[in-house]
């Protein structure tokens, strides 16, 4: 049996061990049957000697076969009858995985960034800098964060947080900060209030340690107060600046009920402040945290809207009394590599990060501005949208007797991937009747989005 070798970017060696690998254990080739010669399967495959030479090795050290001195290569007795089922559900899962990756020419369905306007010049100049004196050690022994610095000065600035070193955990994204919370508080705090809808990665890590979780609907002015104020909970999960997926602010009068609620309850708030950077009509929606004077505020903020979500660098501002002892779980969050967080800080020290965010937020605004001419210009009120010029996300209510998943599939079949915002609602009966879809602009081309909304409402309404 001749082994086929014809994948260009793997090793030759591994592609002939992996063969008769496969083989032997599927029973194609039986016990004490022959391998061929090193030199025949060299001439045969039109490979080196030492190529062969190297796979059979390996075949031996494995235990697969046994060199017969003087006779040659022979496969040992092995008892493989559990192979197939591994195999077969190696199958099963990789096409699992297979069918989720859809291929669509635009994708409005999750929040991507654009990729055209990244200061990569910048950025790489930073990172040869962060190279220069690049750490060897664990992070436990670097002392200073380089990070900390630039980021607590941002987060003063530009979203009144107030943050020390000490409280300041900076970690590989949301999700992985907020598992680390929900692990921590896991023994003190039993019961979680989220959005409804809400985030379903946020609300995940809650879910997964055991909380209660209570969704509580969201309307014009984010969480409604009425409901909030009858329920009792040690946890509250909130995106008061862009309430995701709806869009929708806390004004300040609510925030500050929801603190005295905080407060009164002895909870803690997670004030997630995705997308804050991107308000197109009014100045930035200062933190929650901020206006906090009861220490009841979890401060969480990402790298991954305005920069990019490649990146993965998120962070937690912890209240100054924070009722527990985090200081030894610190290091499960130290998921950073020392080299980014340099980067970053050096990006962010040299004024790239400022100056990145102002571009963006002009060609966001652009982009927003666009998406609601865009849907402006469809007729008869077919679909409706909440006017809340802020974030990378307009939610779309689809006026018409479709189903969420013919809506998706509908537009699928025209090359666009959308997400229905059933998906973030926690209650299956909490979801909205008509059909809604969440379009994300932010990496759709400016020149592009009226086209894509168009085919939109082609596809949602002609019959
Ligand atoms: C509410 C919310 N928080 C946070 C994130 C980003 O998470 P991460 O920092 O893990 O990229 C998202 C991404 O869509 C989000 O919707």
């Amino acid at each position: 049996m001749i082994p086929t070798i014809h994948q260009k970017d793997r090793l030759l060696y591994e592609q002939i061990y992996e063969f008769y690998k496969n083989a032997i254990l599927s029973k194609r080739i039986s016990h004490r049957h022959k391998l061929p010669s090193h030199r025949t399967l060299a001439k045969e495959l039109g490979v080196g000697i030492n190529t062969v030479l190297k796979a059979y090795e390996q075949l031996t050290i494995e235990g697969y076969v046994t060199n017969e001195h003087r006779k040659g290569l022979f496969v040992n007795m092995i008892d493989s009858k559990d192979w197939q089922v591994q195999s077969n559900k190696k199958q099963r899962v990789q096409k699992k995985n297979t069918q989720t990756t859809i291929k669509a020419a635009f994708n409005t369905s999750m929040q991507l960034v654009d990729e055209n306007h990244f200061p990569i010049r910048q950025w790489r100049k930073c990172s040869n800098w962060a190279m220069d004196k690049v750490s060897f050690q664990y992070q436990e022994y670097e002392g200073e964060d380089p990070l900390k610095k630039p980021l607590i000065q941002y987060l003063l600035n530009y979203r009144g947080v107030h943050a020390t070193p000490e409280r300041l955990l900076i970690g590989s994204g949301t999700s992985v900060m907020l598992f680390w919370l929900a692990f921590i508080l896991r023994k003190s705090c039993s019961k979680i209030i989220v959005e409804e809808p809400c985030y379903p990665r946020s609300r995940l890590p809650f879910q997964e340690f055991g909380y209660e979780v209570k969704p509580v609907t969201v309307d014009h002015d984010g969480i409604d107060l009425k409901s909030l104020k009858k329920e009792k909970a040690n946890l509250l999960y909130l995106t008061p600046s862009h309430q995701y997926p709806t869009g929708v602010a806390i004004p300040v009068s609510n925030r500050l009920q929801i603190l005295s609620w905080a407060k009164k309850n002895r909870a803690y708030i997670i004030e997630d402040d995705f997308d804050c950077e991107f308000r197109y009509k009014t100045k930035l929606m200062p933190s929650l945290q901020g206006l906090d004077q009861s220490d009841r505020v979890i401060y969480a903020g990402t790298f991954s809207s305005a920069l990019m979500p490649s990146l993965r660098v998120a962070y937690l501002v912890l209240p100054e009394n924070f009722s527990v002892d985090y200081q030894s779980y610190r290091y499960l969050t130290t998921t950073v590599p020392y080299f980014t967080r340099k980067t970053l800080a050096w990006f962010m020290e040299e004024g790239y990060w400022e100056r990145h965010l102002k571009k963006m937020r002009t060609i966001y605004k652009k982009k927003y501005d666009t998406c609601i001419d865009g849907l402006k210009k469809i007729p008869g009120n077919k679909i409706s949208y909440n006017n809340t010029p802020s974030g990378l996300n307009i939610l779309l209510r689809i006026n018409a007797r479709l189903s969420e998943r013919e809506v998706i599939k509908r537009a699928l079949d025209k090359g666009i991937l959308v997400t229905a915002a059933g998906e973030f609602y926690f209650n299956k009966e909490n979801r909205p009747r008509q059909p809604e879809v969440l379009f994300e602009f932010g990496s759709i081309p400016q020149d592009k989005i009226e086209k894509v909304l168009s085919t939109l409402a082609d596809a949602w309404f002609s019959s």
